[in-house]
């Protein structure tokens, strides 16, 4: 089996100092704690952690690959209408398992996919002239049902698709995934009979694409979810019990808790030298922050903590910023993603060979530049003091992903007991929720629209 590793030479002293690196005093003294952070987790799995069991859910991958199966070569479109935990799994999984140019040309019989989790008028008007509703199923994501974005979208799209099939003939068009019990969705779907997939209990928003928020779209576009499954479940068991100094998902979460508390480093730049992984970026960037950043811990204090997650793609962001993070300031770390064999082999060709500056690059593989760039960066990392971790991935493929998600959800969870803080709460996501249904005269929300419209008056400053 392809496993993913963890290489975390260079975050550590002896390759950075001590300022910036961690000592192996002080991963040591964190083994006992990341162990029984571990096994607090892990007590929760058949309880409110549901999502630890995911890759064990074997009558739910089946559903969803029965429905990928009926519905297949039907749509040339499939949509997600959904935003935060309800969109980026599912961009990042297409991104990196159907490639960049996946929907210029799809493989015969596989959609496109279109993930709107905006509602920029400008992008939803664009979307509405370009694609043809006629041949798209649209996969309403909302495990809350209550997202005024996505709820918007699907107003929008379901009277679309009421003016082309009528009543009866839109509900093929539409597959929802919701909670099975809570949400306006779920009567909604009950209701019409629209086609629909649960969010199990204990799966919240950011831990939830190895769940039918992911997996529909997945499977529609002909990824391999029954391999993502894998992936995950081969990174759970080979996390569940391993001990600190064998265990990826601990010494990950112990480098972030140590790069924060004791080496001053609030900023976690997420570094995939992997086009396909790009959007993976974003995916964590949403784990870690709404995850992490919270005020209060869990015995109730004002902590405001937190790590503020960076993405950046190698090669393309050496040109843009890797000048700020070898001289800027010390307050970040690194974590390169490497695709040791790539899909595809590109050689350059020989020319002009009497000129040095271009000589040396004909005959050689893009690869080869590519590898070189990298850990030319990481070099440069290195000689600035600047501690960088890098995650292997053998090749770039259903299992491999699937165990990249799985070990960074297991991480984050711990590293949740590390800053004390509930990891899978967001009453800071919850607040902006409400001031919008506020200011939108939602019934319910009078009193918080007074008191915006009081907070607001006066306060004015535009030049
Ligand atoms: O991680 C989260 O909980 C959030 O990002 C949600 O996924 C996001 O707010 C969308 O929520 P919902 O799926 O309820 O529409």
């Amino acid at each position: 089996m392809d496993r993913i590793t963890l290489d975390y030479t260079y975050a550590l002293a002896d390759a950075v100092g001590a300022e910036h690196g961690v000592t192996e005093a002080e991963l040591a003294a964190l083994a006992g704690p990341s162990e029984r952070a571990l096994a607090a987790v892990q007590a929760r799995r058949k309880k409110d952690l549901r999502w630890l069991d995911l890759p064990h859910q074997a009558e739910m991958l089946e559903r969803v690959q029965n429905f990928a199966t009926s519905v297949a070569g039907r749509f040339e479109n499939v949509v997600v209408l959904g935003i935060g935990g309800s969109a980026l799994g599912n961009r990042a999984l297409h991104a990196a398992l159907n490639g960049p140019y996946h929907d210029l040309a799809p493989r015969a019989g596989t959609p496109r996919l279109f993930v709107l989790d905006n509602i920029d008028p400008d992008l939803m008007g664009e979307f509405l002239a370009h694609v043809d509703v006629r041949r798209t199923i649209f996969n309403v994501i909302s495990k809350s049902g209550s997202t005024a974005e996505t709820m918007s979208q699907f107003l929008i799209v379901r009277a679309r698709l009421i003016e082309a099939f009528g009543e009866e003939g839109h509900k093929a068009h539409i597959v929802v995934t919701t909670d099975l019990k809570s949400g306006v969705l779920r009567p909604i779907v009950d209701e019409v009979g629209y086609q629909s997939f649960e969010v199990p209990d204990g799966v919240g928003g950011r831990f939830s694409v190895l769940s039918p928020v992911g997996l529909v779209s997945a499977a529609l576009v002909g990824i391999d979810v029954a391999e993502l499954l894998a992936g995950a479940a081969a990174m759970d068991a080979r996390c569940k019990v391993a001990p600190f100094n064998e265990n990826p998902a601990l010494i990950y979460a112990a480098l972030q808790w140590l790069m924060q508390s004791a080496k001053g480093k609030p900023i976690a730049v997420h570094f995939p030298y992997s086009h396909r992984l790009a959007y993976l970026a974003d995916w964590y960037a949403q784990l870690l922050a709404e995850s992490i950043g919270k005020r209060r811990s869990r015995d109730g204090r004002d902590v405001y903590v937190g790590p503020t997650p960076v993405k950046a793609v190698g090669v393309t962001d050496q040109h843009s910023q890797v000048q700020l993070y070898t001289e800027g300031p010390y307050d970040k770390w690194f974590t390169m993603l490497a695709v040791d064999r790539p899909d595809h082999s590109v050689t350059i060709p020989r020319a002009f060979e009497d000129r040095p500056e271009l000589a040396y690059l004909g005959g050689r593989t893009l690869e080869e530049l590519f590898v070189a760039e990298r850990e030319g960066t990481r070099i440069a990392l290195t000689e600035a003091h600047r501690p960088c971790v890098t995650l292997h991935f053998p090749t770039v493929s259903a299992h491999t992903v699937g165990q990249y998600i799985y070990l960074l959800e297991l991480a984050v969870a711990v590293m949740g007991e590390h800053y004390g803080i509930d990891a899978f709460d967001q009453p800071g996501v919850e607040a902006g929720k409400v001031a919008a249904y506020a200011l939108m005269g939602r019934k319910g929300y009078e009193s918080q629209r007074a008191a915006i419209e009081g907070r607001a008056a006066g306060q004015r400053r535009v030049v």
